[in-house]
């Protein structure tokens, strides 16, 4: 009887395992996988691991920059201090053009540049619909952040793949869905050349050398952290690396020399790809062209 009773458990996962992902879980993948927005709205610890049961409730990070001060806010449903009271049209547009709704606190106000709008703006209409799905499901939690602060207009660097856009025809190709992971996930924000607040996504793809001040919570004297050279190259970049060894580089943090990735490389959230979703991110950063 008992044995018969196990066997209806496995069937019943096994068909559940089978069934088509929901847009919600579609939702949830994304948010807490490849696109990591706990990285920078989710509170942190005095050692800097995120804070689960106040996921998504902001104030975590806060971005200084010659041209904003800004704060990661609250996206969970709260009403009075996240973002329950938006439409979902209002998520979507603050998402993929970067403006806040007409309503309410700081009203049509651009986000800073620091929310990556310019990649986001890739995201196919299932995924935002998606994403958007996943936000109304959060815990709602009270919690205000400081306003942010604005010295500067708001600018953007347009980033190619984006711009360009995708559609679900074009992931037959490998490559192409490993791009438009790799747009969605951000990942050439941090890799590319950047001087003086300008990202050079034409010349400078994937180059490294983009410095990150040490993380909040990390012990005091913690050095910067250096994005790495990403491309092919196989001497300054991962051109010569293992598939293994890049999965896990992203993954488990791991560099090919056994060394462990400092932040802002959000590798705890990467844990959570689908090895048909790492393995395409990786078909995809063969093909960026070798930089020295
Ligand atoms: C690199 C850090 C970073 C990442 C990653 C990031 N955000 Fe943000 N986000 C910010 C910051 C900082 C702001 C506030 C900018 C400002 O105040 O001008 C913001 C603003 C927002 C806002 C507007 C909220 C408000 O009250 O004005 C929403 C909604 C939002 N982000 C959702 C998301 C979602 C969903 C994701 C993941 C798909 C995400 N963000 C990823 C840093 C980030
Ligand atoms: C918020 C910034 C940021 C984002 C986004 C980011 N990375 Fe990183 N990444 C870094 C930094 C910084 C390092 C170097 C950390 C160190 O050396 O301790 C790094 C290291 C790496 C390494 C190790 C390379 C080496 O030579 O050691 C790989 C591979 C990598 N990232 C791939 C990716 C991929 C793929 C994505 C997107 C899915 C991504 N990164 C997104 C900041 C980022």
């Amino acid at each position: 009887m008992f044995r018969i009773g196990i066997a209806g458990c496995v069937v019943l996962l096994a068909t559940s395992g089978a069934t088509a992902e929901s847009s919600i879980e579609r939702g949830g993948y994304l948010v807490n996988t490849i696109m990591a927005c706990g990285n920078c709205h989710s509170p942190r610890d005095a050692e800097g691991r995120t804070i689960a049961e106040r996921a998504f409730s902001g104030g975590g990070l806060t971005f200084t920059t010659p041209a904003f001060i800004a704060t990661a806010p609250n996206i969970t449903p709260d009403v009075e201090t996240g973002i329950g009271s938006w439409s979902d049209a209002e998520i979507k547009r603050a998402l993929v053009q970067g403006i806040r709704p007409d309503h309410g606190h700081l009203a049509s106000a651009p986000l800073a540049a620091i929310m990556p709008v310019n990649f986001y703006r890739a995201l196919l209409p299932d995924d935002l619909d998606a994403i958007v799905g996943y936000l109304r499901t959060v815990k709602p939690i009270r919690n205000e952040v400081p306003d942010p602060v604005y010295k500067a207009p708001v600018r953007r660097d347009s980033y190619p793949d984006a711009e360009a856009g995708f559609n679900k025809a074009m992931f037959a190709d490998p490559v192409r869905r490993g791009a438009y992971l790799v747009t969605i996930g951000h990942c050439m924000e941090c890799h590319s050349a950047w001087s003086r607040g300008v990202s050079d996504f034409k010349t400078g793809l994937g180059h490294g050398g983009r410095v990150f001040p040490p993380h909040q919570g990390s012990p005091d004297g913690t050095p910067d952290s250096v994005a790495a050279n990403i491309t092919s190259d196989p001497t300054a970049g991962i051109g010569a690396w293992t598939d293994q060894e890049i999965a896990r580089a992203v993954t488990h943090g791991m560099a090919r020399d056994g060394r462990i990735l400092k932040p802002p490389m959000g590798y705890a959230y990467y844990a959570g790809l689908k090895d048909a979703d790492l393995a395409d991110i990786i078909a995809y950063l063969r093909t960026v062209p070798p930089l020295q």
